[in-house]
């Protein structure tokens, strides 16, 4: 069997969530590297999907009045759709509440089960009841609350099934001390080694407080923990249990890439889990950072939510691939900025690559009726180019067997600037008046070949824009179908015809760009809430809501709460105290005395401290960026109901 065969995966993703850029970047890195692994020789298997089990995926599903499934069917579509406008080559695709994962769940759970490796015993911990999570003593807030929502934990006791995580770690230093590379960065293999050095703990690996999860075999009062559940998709995808000789041939040979905030369970609970089942740990898990968005965090709050279909819609997809790897070193943050992108698409698209094939082809054109001469000799500079081009594949291949993509694209570009720079001094333009023919032919030929390379080097990151410049070049199939290692300097097949298209990528006028970005963003900002607001109700769910009219007669801050008011509202029959979020937008003079819409029957909740007793109702569009209060437009007596 072939040594060559290669199995890569990216995280399965919540479905909880519309897909974003950060779900964009690891899924196009794992396609990237998969077509480069394909055209180096590689029998790849390429694998993503959606982890639909779990509290998250429940709660987001209730507040939007669907059933756990039909949320997970719904936007699970959402993915496969940007992985189709991405041109993404995945080979399956995985979903957590298929049958033939849950079976291999069931299956492990019961044979680490009987190995002893899982046991049953008690979970304490501080829970957050609306939350429905416990929330780790070193991130509860003063007076125990909960970080997310600001109410009171209570100190709960669980049955819980426990993972013996602990009896196997001596075994994962000793894997990662003899393969440095299984984890990368560096900086995160030095850091998870020194986590396991530092102790591990049994893991819960079974829930009583959720129903929406795959039943554990023999005990159905629990589901499995969702995170064992979607960890082991890796094995459900590749044939566990179901096709061995898949197994066999892509296990070994398994890499995952992941974001930097789940490697703890992809490099230490893992690899354990692998070794208590006897198999081997991936060969590789890297970890890459995050995207911050114009400097800040994204956010649904903020409204700063790349959209990767915007952005392809805006850009086109190759261009959006090709930012995602170069901007930023794999590994590290990045700051997403669509000024930056349009300044590479500019600078390193229109302008070095497309010139190049630009140039070139309107020479051949010009000189030689659009067919690629053959070579004669030979000279110094050209030589210079064809060591250029053996070197640029050799650093590419270093820089992907390491994940550095960005460095991968900095030797390609390389060479297009090495190609450009052959173009202003051996002046085709010059030759073609004055001669000598051959050596014209020669130049010409030679540039073909670096046209060539670039056009095979590119394939991985922009297959629709190298399948462009193969036909323009006159190259026949398609240059996903060549091999990259099959590449020789020479043996362009000279005498075909060019058929100079339009340009690759047309540059960006900046004003124009201006222009169209904010109305883009001034159309997307008017816009309500997308929301929930296709739902349906009956009238019987919303008289169940009781609206009031109020007036709010006294304005106070909360010491430390930098968004919350504590207001005192009058409904006429009574006076009582609402928490209300709304501080970033009025001053205290502004509300005063301003008649208002309440919630009047909303079950009291503490926040900050301060028992609200109620909700006001205001308004603004989704990026938060105004809000208004919603007012009666008559003075009616306080306390009416509103219907
Ligand atoms: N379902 C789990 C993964 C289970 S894998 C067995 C999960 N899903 S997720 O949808 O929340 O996140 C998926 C990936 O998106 C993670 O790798 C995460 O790092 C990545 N990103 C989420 N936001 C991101 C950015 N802002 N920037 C880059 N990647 C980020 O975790």
């Amino acid at each position: 069997m072939s040594e060559k065969n290669f199995y890569i995966t990216t995280p399965i993703y919540y479905v909880n969530d519309i897909p974003h850029i950060g779900h964009a970047y690891t899924t196009i890195a794992a396609d990237v590297m998969a077509r480069y692994r394909r055209m180096t020789g590689y029998d790849v298997f390429f694998c993503t999907g959606t982890d639909e089990h779990g509290q998250k995926i429940q709660q987001s599903a209730e507040k939007k009045g669907l059933t756990a499934k039909e949320l997970a069917d719904k936007t699970m579509e959402n993915f496969r759709k940007l992985w189709e406008v991405l041109n993404i080559s995945n080979d399956d695709f995985i979903r957590t509440t298929e049958k033939r994962h849950e079976v291999v769940v069931q299956a492990i759970f019961k044979k680490l089960m009987e190995q002893g490796d899982i046991y049953k015993g008690t979970y304490e911990g501080w829970y957050c009841i609306p939350c429905e999570t416990y929330v780790p003593e070193s991130s509860m807030g003063e007076d125990k609350t909960c970080p997310d929502c600001g109410r009171p934990l209570q100190k709960m006791e669980e049955e819980s099934y426990f993972f013996r995580a602990s009896k196997y770690a001596d075994q994962l230093l000793d894997y990662y001390e003899k393969n440095l590379k299984a984890i990368m960065p560096k900086s995160r293999y030095n850091e998870i080694v020194s986590f396991i050095k530092s102790g591990l703990r049994d893991q819960s690996v079974s829930r009583t407080t959720i129903k929406w999860g795959i039943p554990l075999p023999g005990d159905e009062k629990h589901v499995v923990y969702v995170w064992f559940d979607a960890l082991i998709n890796y094995l459900t995808a590749c044939g566990y249990m179901s096709d061995p000789q898949k197994l066999e041939k892509y296990w070994p040979h398994v890499h995952h890439l992941v974001g930097k905030d789940i490697i703890r369970f992809h490099c230490v609970i893992w690899p354990i889990m692998l070794i208590a089942l006897g198999l081997n740990p991936p060969v590789s898990v890297f970890a890459h950072g995050w995207w911050t968005v114009e400097g800040e965090k994204m956010s649904k709050s903020k409204g700063n939510v790349v959209d990767p279909f915007e952005m392809v819609k805006c850009y086109g997809v190759d261009p959006f691939r090709y930012f995602l790897l170069r901007e930023v070193t794999f590994g590290l943050d990045g700051d997403f900025s669509e000024q930056a992108m349009v300044q590479r698409i500019n600078s390193d698209l229109a302008n070095d690559l497309g010139n190049l094939l630009n140039r070139t082809l309107q020479m051949v054109k010009n000189f030689r009726n659009g067919v690629i001469p053959s070579y004669t000799s030979f000279n110094a500079m050209d030589e210079d180019i064809k060591e250029c081009i053996v070197s640029t594949f050799a650093q590419v291949e270093e820089h992907m067997s390491n994940f550095a993509y960005d460095e991968a694209l900095k030797s390609i570009w390389g060479l297009i600037r090495q190609g450009n720079k052959y173009i202003d001094e051996t002046m085709p333009w010059k030759l073609g008046k004055e001669g000598p023919e051959e050596r014209l032919d020669t130049v010409l030929f030679v540039l073909a070949e670096i046209l060539r390379a670039t056009g095979l080097l590119i394939t991985p990151v922009m297959p629709y824009a190298a399948q462009r410049l193969w036909q323009q070049m006159g190259l026949p199939g398609k240059p996903e179908d060549h091999s990259i290692c099959g590449y020789v300097f020479g043996e362009f097949p000279a005498g075909i015809k060019t058929a100079k298209g339009d340009v690759l990528f047309p540059r960006i006028d900046l004003e124009k760009w201006k222009k169209e970005k904010a109305e883009r963003e001034e159309k997307k900002n008017s816009m309500p809430d997308p929301g929930n607001h296709e739902e349906q109700i009956l009238i019987d769910d919303f008289t169940k809501v009781e609206l009031r009219v109020g007036q709010i007669v006294e304005v106070e801050d909360i010491p430390k709460a930098r968004k919350l008011y504590k207001l005192l509202v009058d409904l006429g029959y009574e006076k009582r105290t609402i928490v209300s979020g709304i501080k970033e937008h009025f001053t205290k003079e502004e509300l005063f005395g301003k008649r208002i819409v309440v919630v009047v029957n909303l079950k009291p909740v503490k926040l900050c401290g301060v028992e609200s007793r109620g909700m006001l109702l205001a308004s603004g569009p989704a990026d938060k960026s105004t809000l208004a209060l919603l007012t009666p437009d008559k003075n009616i007596p306080l306390g009416c109901r509103v219907s």
